[in-house]
C-alpha cells in the first residue's frame, strides 16, 4: 500500500511538473528568441531581475483562458499573465508580469482575473504592487469578455489609488487598456527604444486620420517623458528600468498606513551647507542651478528626479534628509525664469498628492515671479490648471516645509506652499524677496505718474525702483508679519531642515468630514 502510495504520488507530482514546465515556457522558443532579439526580457527574466533572490512566489500559474468562441484549442499558457509576490531589499511586494510571447501579452478574461486577485491580495497585506506590462491590449479573440477583464483591473487601480503605491513599467508595445491601466498608477517608467504607449497605434490613425506617423514618434518613451508627461521615467533597456523601480520604492512606505522606510546614509545631519553661500548672483537676472541647490541639501547629494524632462520649469522628485525621505518641489530658475505654467501645475499637483497619499513630507524650494503670462495659457486653462496646485498643497496634510531662495512673487508665492496655504514651516535666506511684483514691474505701476511727470524720467523710475526694493524687496516684511519663521544662513540650511523635519514627524491634522474633495481637473 505504501509502494503504490509513493508511486501515486510520484506519477501526480510528474504530471504537475510536466504541466508547469509547459506553463514556463510560455509561448515557446520562437517566440522567446524573437522577444530577445527585440532587446527585451522575458516575462519570467524580469520577475527574476527585479526581485531579491530566490523570493519569488509564483500564484495562479495553472489558470486557463476561457474557451470562447474564437479561443478554442488556442495554447495560453498562464493565460500570458505571470503573478506572484516576492521581496526587493528585504520588501515585500505583488508583482505580475506580461509575457508578450502569449498572444502577444493580450489581456483576456482570465488574465484580467489574474491581476485583480493579486491587486486585492497587495492591498490586503499593505504592500506595493508592480506591473511589468508588454502587452497588445483587449484580447481581440475573447471579445466582451477581455474588456471586461480590463474593467476588473481599472477598478481596482482606483479603488487602491493611495492605499499601496502601484508602479507600472512600460517594457514593450503598450496599447488600448494596456496604457489605460498603467496611467491610473502612481508612477510609469518606460524602457527607451523599445516599449510604446497609445490608445490606437500607427496603422488605426492612418485609416482614420490620414496622419503617417511611427511607433516611436507616436508613443515612444521621449513622447511621453517629454511631450505628454504620461510617464514619469524612462531608462535604456529592461534592467535599467527594474533598478530604477528598485531606487523609486525605497522612497516609499508599504502602503499609505505606514511611513517610508529610513535608511541611514551616513551624512551628518549636521554638516554645514556653505557651498550654498556663492550659488545666488546678486543680479535677479542671473540663473542659478537649483538642481545643485537641492543636491548640496540632500544625503549624499542623491536625488531621484521624477519627470526630470517634463515641464522642466519645475523639478520635483525623492530624496533623503538625516536618512528620512523627502519629496522635494522646486522652481527652476535656469528654464523660463522658473514660472508657473499648465504643465508644471500639473506635474507638481500630481507629485505633491503621491507625496501626500503616501506620508512622504514635502520640502519647497522657491523661486519664483509668477504664473507664466499668455493668450496660449489662458486659453488653454492656467486658471483650471494652477488652482491643482494650490489645491493640492492645501489638501496635504504631510509634513510641508517651505525655503526661499530668492523671488516669492505674487500668486505664485501663494501657489509654492507658503505659510496660509499651510506650510508648517517657512524658512527664507537672505537673498529672498517676498512681495506681490518685482520691484521694477512695481514702481512702473505705483509710480507712474510721478516718473512720467518728472523732468529726468530714468532717474526718478531708478530712484523709485531702489526704494521700492529696500522697502518690500527683502524677506523681512514677510518675516515680520509671521509669514517667514526665520531667515536663515544659507551653512545652516541642511541642518535646520532636518531639525524641522524631525519636530514635524509627530505632525497630526483633522479634517471635516467629507466623502472626498472635488480637486479641479
Ligand atoms: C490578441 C494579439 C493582439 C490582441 C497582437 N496579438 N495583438 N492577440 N489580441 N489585441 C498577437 C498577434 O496575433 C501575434 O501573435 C502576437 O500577438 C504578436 O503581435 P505582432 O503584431 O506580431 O507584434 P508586433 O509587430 O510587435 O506589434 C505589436 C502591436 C500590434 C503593436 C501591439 O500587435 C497591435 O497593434 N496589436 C493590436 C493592438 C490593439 O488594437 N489592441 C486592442 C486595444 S483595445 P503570434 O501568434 O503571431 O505570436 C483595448 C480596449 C480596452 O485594449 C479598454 C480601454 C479603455
Amino acid at each position: 500500500m505504501a509502494d503504490n502510495t509513493r508511486a501515486w504520488m510520484e506519477e501526480l507530482l510528474a504530471e504537475m511538473e510536466e504541466r508547469r514546465k509547459a506553463v514556463e515556457a510560455g509561448g515557446g522558443l520562437e517566440r522567446v528568441q524573437k522577444q530577445h532579439q527585440a532587446g527585451k526580457l522575458t516575462a519570467r527574466e524580469r520577475i527574476h531581475h527585479l526581485l531579491d533572490q530566490g523570493s519569488f512566489v509564483e500564484l495562479m500559474p495553472f489558470a486557463e483562458h476561457l474557451e470562447t468562441g474564437l479561443m478554442e484549442g488556442v495554447e495560453a499558457p498562464a493565460d500570458g499573465v505571470i503573478t506572484g509576490y516576492g521581496t526587493i531589499a528585504g520588501r515585500k511586494v505583488c508583482v505580475f508580469s506580461q509575457d508578450f510571447t502569449v498572444l502577444g501579452g493580450s489581456l483576456g478574461k482570465m488574465h484580467g482575473r489574474k491581476i485583480a486577485a493579486l491587486m486585492d491580495l497587495a492591498a490586503k497585506i499593505g504592500a506595493p504592487l508592480i506591473g511589468l506590462n508588454d502587452s497588445a491590449g483587449a484580447r481581440i479573440q475573447e471579445g466582451v469578455d477581455s474588456l471586461s477583464g480590463y474593467g476588473e483591473v481599472f477598478y481596482r487601480n482606483a479603488a487602491y489609488s493611495g492605499v499601496i503605491p502601484q508602479i507600472s513599467a512600460i517594457l514593450g508595445p503598450c496599447a488600448g487598456g494596456a496604457v489605460y491601466s498603467p496611467a491610473m498608477t502612481d508612477f510609469v517608467l518606460m524602457s527607451r527604444g523599445n516599449s510604446y504607449m497609445f490608445i490606437t497605434g500607427p496603422e488605426v490613425i492612418k485609416s482614420v486620420t490620414r496622419e503617417e506617423v511611427s511607433f516611436e514618434d507616436l508613443g515612444g518613451s521621449e513622447v511621453h517623458t517629454t511631450r505628454s508627461g504620461v510617464a514619469h521615467l524612462e531608462a535604456q533597456g529592461d534592467q535599467e528600468v527594474l533598478e530604477l523601480i528598485k531606487r523609486l520604492l525605497s522612497y516609499l512606505p508599504q502602503s499609505a498606513k505606514e511611513t517610508p522606510p529610513w535608511l541611514d546614509t551616513g551624512d551628518p545631519k549636521d554638516r554645514p551647507t556653505a557651498e550654498l553661500l556663492d550659488l545666488v548672483h546678486p543680479d535677479p537676472k542671473r540663473p542659478y542651478s537649483m538642481h545643485k541647490v537641492i543636491e548640496i541639501l540632500l544625503d549624499r547629494g542623491e536625488f531621484l528626479e521624477v519627470h526630470p524632462n517634463f515641464a522642466r520649469n519645475i523639478i520635483v522628485g525623492f530624496g533623503r534628509l538625516g536618512g528620512h525621505s523627502v519629496g522635494i518641489v522646486a522652481n527652476n530658475p535656469r528654464f523660463m525664469a522658473g514660472a508657473l505654467d499648465i504643465n508644471a501645475s500639473d506635474k507638481a499637483a500630481r507629485f505633491i498628492r503621491t507625496c501626500d497619499c503616501f506620508n512622504v513630507p514635502i520640502l519647497t524650494l522657491v523661486d519664483v515671479t509668477g504664473f507664466l503670462p499668455g493668450v496660449a495659457q489662458e486659453h488653454a486653462g492656467i486658471i483650471r490648471h494652477g488652482a491643482k496646485m494650490l489645491y493640492a498643497y492645501a489638501e496635504a496634510s504631510v509634513p510641508k516645509i517651505t525655503l526661499v531662495t530668492r523671488k516669492a512673487y505674487g500668486g505664485a508665492y501663494l501657489a509654492m506652499n507658503s505659510r496660509d496655504m499651510g506650510a508648517d514651516i517657512v524658512l527664507a535666506w537672505p537673498t529672498s524677496a517676498v512681495a506681490v511684483m518685482g520691484a521694477e514691474g512695481a514702481a512702473n505701476i505705483v509710480y507712474r505718474k510721478e516718473i512720467q511727470s518728472s523732468p529726468d524720467p530714468s532717474a526718478t523710475r531708478a530712484a523709485k525702483i531702489a526704494e521700492y526694493k529696500k522697502a518690500f524687496d527683502n524677506p523681512y516684511v514677510a518675516a515680520g508679519r509671521g509669514y517667514i519663521d526665520d531667515v536663515i544662513n544659507p551653512s545652516d540650511t541642511r541642518r535646520l531642515l532636518i531639525q524641522h523635519l524631525e519636530l514635524l514627524s509627530t505632525k497630526t491634522q483633522s479634517k471635516p468630514f467629507r466623502k472626498h474633495g472635488n480637486i479641479p481637473l
